[in-house]
């Protein structure tokens, strides 16, 4: 992607973050935030039941990356698998963001995805939460 389209497309998704608020009955919510910066970062999860994401969203209050990073990772995540979701990593932001502001912004790129992760792990593992 241009450089110059992924900065429009990242501003879109910080003025106008999709899959934002939180989630009626969420089977479970993530708490997450930057002790560096003081932002944080809430995701709701709904799951079918199952190990299907039917529906996710979040909320917080963070910088334009560390926020546009979530709304474009809930957009991913919605209807996909746990496992599937587990499968994403630094190529995948790389991918999203770009790689300048994977290196020069690392906790912020990284926020979301480490949330969610972290989640995901404890999924694995036979927990719910
Ligand atoms: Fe706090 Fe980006 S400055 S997460």
């Amino acid at each position: 992607m241009i450089e110059e389209d992924r900065m429009k497309m990242i501003m879109d998704h910080y003025e106008n973050p999709r899959n934002f608020g939180p989630l009626e009955h969420p089977t479970v919510t993530l708490r997450g935030g930057n002790p560096n910066c003081g932002d944080t970062l809430n995701i709701y999860i709904r799951t079918d039941g199952g190990n299907v994401i039917e529906d996710i969203s979040f909320d917080g209050e963070g910088c334009t990356i560390s926020q546009a990073a979530a709304s474009l990772l809930t957009e991913f995540a919605k209807g996909k698998t746990v496992e599937r979701v587990g499968e994403l990593d630094s190529d995948y932001l790389r991918d999203i963001l770009g790689k300048d502001i994977m290196v020069t912004r690392p906790k912020c790129s990284r926020l979301a995805l480490e949330t969610l992760k972290s989640w995901v792990r404890n999924f694995e593992r036979g927990k719910t939460a």
